[in-house]
């Protein structure tokens, strides 16, 4: 079956029972939220949700190849005034359908505006849910590295006896650190909180994340050539970071709408993709082509 770099339309849980076993280095995705934008592609009632999701991640694990990951984008939505806990109940269930919940990244929406509640602030973050079917899965940790930044500067140049050495935590959590090893270095690895403005621009869909989003955990997961699957694809973000990656993509969604959208989206940024590979293949044929703005003999 010739299941890749296609945008797939149909419910996941379908279309994913043809795909081959072990296929797929990372699956990124945002599912539709409980109950939530009923109007736009149908909501499923949160006490339902557990049930309605576990069928699909089913299949979502068979096709995971054992080193690959599975992000899942999602935050719990208010119910009569507190937090529903069908997020957590999918952890758990996940974890005893044999899923490891091997970390969970926090996405700070960094533009979000204020707003006025009785009870509480503005939601400003969104959970990136790491679940694995094996603890060693292949990680490329030094793509996602970010400048020391500012802090180095001053914090580093006048180093105590202590910051020499590993300093274990004082209030005995077992942490410690050792200030003198980022001596020199000017790239550090990130947290597991990352800072992203939301999308802004219209992707004719209600709940398009932006595109570094699913770059930063392309990135991190997956090397080049390697198969990245979203199969609540919506308007296609996904499958374009993983192009302008150079990795491989399969895309699926339930309306029709969608997977058009996607389509477009994903040939509006091959075709810039391949006039820069064709640039550059023209330019191995001739070697010996003159520089920008030097003149032809
Ligand atoms: C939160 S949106 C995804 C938005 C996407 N991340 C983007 O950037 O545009 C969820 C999508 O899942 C689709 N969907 C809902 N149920 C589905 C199912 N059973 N199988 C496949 N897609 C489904 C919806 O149509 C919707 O486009």
């Amino acid at each position: 079956m010739d299941y890749l770099n296609k945008i797939f339309h149909g419910d996941c849980v379908d279309i994913l029972r043809d795909f081959p076993d072990n296929s797929v280095d990372l699956i990124f995705t945002s599912p539709p939220y409980a109950d939530q934008r009923s109007n736009t592609y149908g909501g499923i009632k949160p006490d339902e949700y557990v049930a309605w999701f576990m069928p699909r991640a089913e299949q979502f694990y068979r096709v995971l190849k054992p080193t690959g990951t599975f992000i899942l984008n999602i935050k719990e939505r208010v119910v009569n005034g507190e937090r529903h806990t069908y997020v957590i109940e999918l952890i758990l269930e996940m974890r005893k359908s044999g899923w490891l919940w091997t970390e969970e990244f926090m996405w700070h929406k960094k533009n979000s505006y204020p707003g006025k509640w009785p009870n509480r602030f503005r939601d400003s973050w969104e959970r990136l849910i790491q679940f694995n079917k094996e603890k060693n899965f292949h990680m490329y940790q030094d793509t996602v590295m970010v400048p020391v930044g500012d802090w180095a500067q001053s914090r580093l140049s006048n180093l105590s006896e202590t910051d020499q050495a590993r300093d274990e935590s004082k209030v005995g959590s077992g942490f410690g650190k050792n200030i003198s090893n980022w001596l020199g270095r000017d790239m550090v690895y990130p947290t597991n909180v990352i800072h992203m403005a939301t999308e802004c621009g219209n992707r004719g869909h209600s709940a398009a994340f932006p595109e570094e989003l699913p770059s930063w955990f392309i990135k991190l997961f997956t090397k080049e050539l390697d198969v990245v699957l979203d199969p609540f694809v919506g308007s296609g973000t996904t499958p374009v970071a993983a192009i302008q990656l150079n990795r491989k993509y399969i895309g699926i969604d339930v309306l029709e709408e969608y997977c058009i959208k996607s389509e477009e989206r994903i040939s509006r940024c091959q075709i810039p993709l391949f006039s820069i590979a064709e640039k550059n293949e023209l330019n191995e044929y001739r070697p010996n082509s003159p520089a920008r703005g030097e003149k032809e003999r």
